[in-house]
């Protein structure tokens, strides 16, 4: 009998812009400071997209990168899937623009909008696409620019996202015990009001929607999603352990959403797991939602913490809110 069709990562690639926004900048107009900002959060510093750089631009740049690591061509490309809340318009989509600046022919191209975890949303298409056998060579772009989003006359928010992109290549495999073993998406609409990027489509939602006042920037309540990531962090980490048992595995790398260090670290004082068990960036991109897991990812492939053969785990938490993790074998 014919093993079912597993879909493995091919490739990883990712882009940052160039400047560099250090703690400090936000202490000249803000009452805040370098210190408050790196012991809350971790955060030492973040960068801005250009005048130029755009979701999609940012995005086609981490996709060249994957398709090189994957050695496939844009030509050959089937499939392109974008998780984005800071897409360049509502109508094309961010997806459908990478399509064209990569010249993949008139491929299906589309965004998933999930948060923070869109890029881990957008990868569990990818699998299914691959998995039936409709597509062969998946593009899974993650994508932000929330410096565009960003209400720099509060402290509570604007310290803490970055732009970025990342990507991977997704492609079926043979090879027995790699791939995706498992992949979970969450979702709670009642808590909406907790995370919440407004659109131009309805810029003053009517009063009694559940909406946050001066719904012009991106606004959260911190507190409360901070509870919220620390308690699916540590649940999603505690299920993968289960569904590692039953492939045989051990997670070599956890790939967890970069938004604070109090966060990740409280997940692994209470799992007892070793800080060399996870990789942490965000002290140089801070929270960068869709872009953070694939742009982690990237970084621990391309510095040698996890490679061919070994078990990681994906985990994205955010607005919906939603929460989701992908356990795959490199
Ligand atoms: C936002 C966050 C850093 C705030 O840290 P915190 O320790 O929870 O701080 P609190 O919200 O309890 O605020 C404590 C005080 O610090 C102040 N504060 C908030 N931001 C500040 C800043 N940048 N500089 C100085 N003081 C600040 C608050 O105003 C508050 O002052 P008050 O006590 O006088 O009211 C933290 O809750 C967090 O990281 N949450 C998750 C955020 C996130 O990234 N979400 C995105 C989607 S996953």
């Amino acid at each position: 009998m014919n093993r079912p069709t597993v879909s493995k990562i091919l490739g990883t690639g990712s882009f940052v812009p160039s400047r560099v926004v250090p703690n400090d900048e936000f202490a000249q107009t803000l009452d805040t400071s370098d210190e408050w900002i790196r012991t809350r959060t971790g955060i030492r510093e973040r960068r801005y997209a250009g005048p130029a750089d755009t979701s999609a631009t940012m995005g086609t740049l981490a996709a060249r990168e994957a398709l090189a690591a994957a050695g496939v061509k844009p030509a050959d490309v089937d499939l392109i899937v974008c998780g984005t809340v800071t897409p360049d318009m509502v109508c094309p989509s961010t997806a459908c623009l990478i399509q064209a600046y990569l010249e993949c022919g008139t491929i299906p191209a589309f965004d998933v909008g999930a948060a923070c975890s869109g890029f881990v949303y957008a990868l569990s298409v990818a699998d299914q696409y691959v998995r039936a056998g409709t597509a062969r060579r998946v593009l899974v772009v993650g994508t932000e620019v929330l410096s565009r989003v960003s209400d720099f006359t509060d402290r509570n928010t604007c310290i803490l996202f970055g732009d970025a992109a990342g990507a991977v290549v997704l492609g079926p495999t043979d090879d027995p015990g790699r791939g995706v073993h498992q992949i979970r998406l969450y979702a709670d609409g009642s808590r909406q009001e907790l995370i919440q990027v407004p659109s131009m489509v309805t810029p003053n939602p009517p009063p009694g929607a559940g909406v946050l006042p001066n719904l012009r920037y991106l606004r959260m309540n911190g507190r409360e999603v901070f509870k919220f990531a620390v308690t699916k962090l540590k649940e999603m980490i505690g299920q993968a352990r289960e569904d590692c048992g039953a492939v045989g595995k051990r997670i070599k790398l956890i790939v967890p959403h970069q938004v604070n260090v109090r966060i990740i670290d409280a997940a692994l004082e209470d799992l007892a797991i070793p800080p060399e068990a996870v990789v942490v960036n965000l002290d140089k991109y801070g929270n960068t939602s869709a872009a953070s897991v694939p742009l982690a990812l990237d970084e621990g492939i391309r510095t040698g913490r996890c490679g061919p053969g070994d078990t990681i785990l994906l985990v994205a938490f955010g607005g919906g809110l939603t929460w989701s993790s992908a356990l795959v074998t490199l």
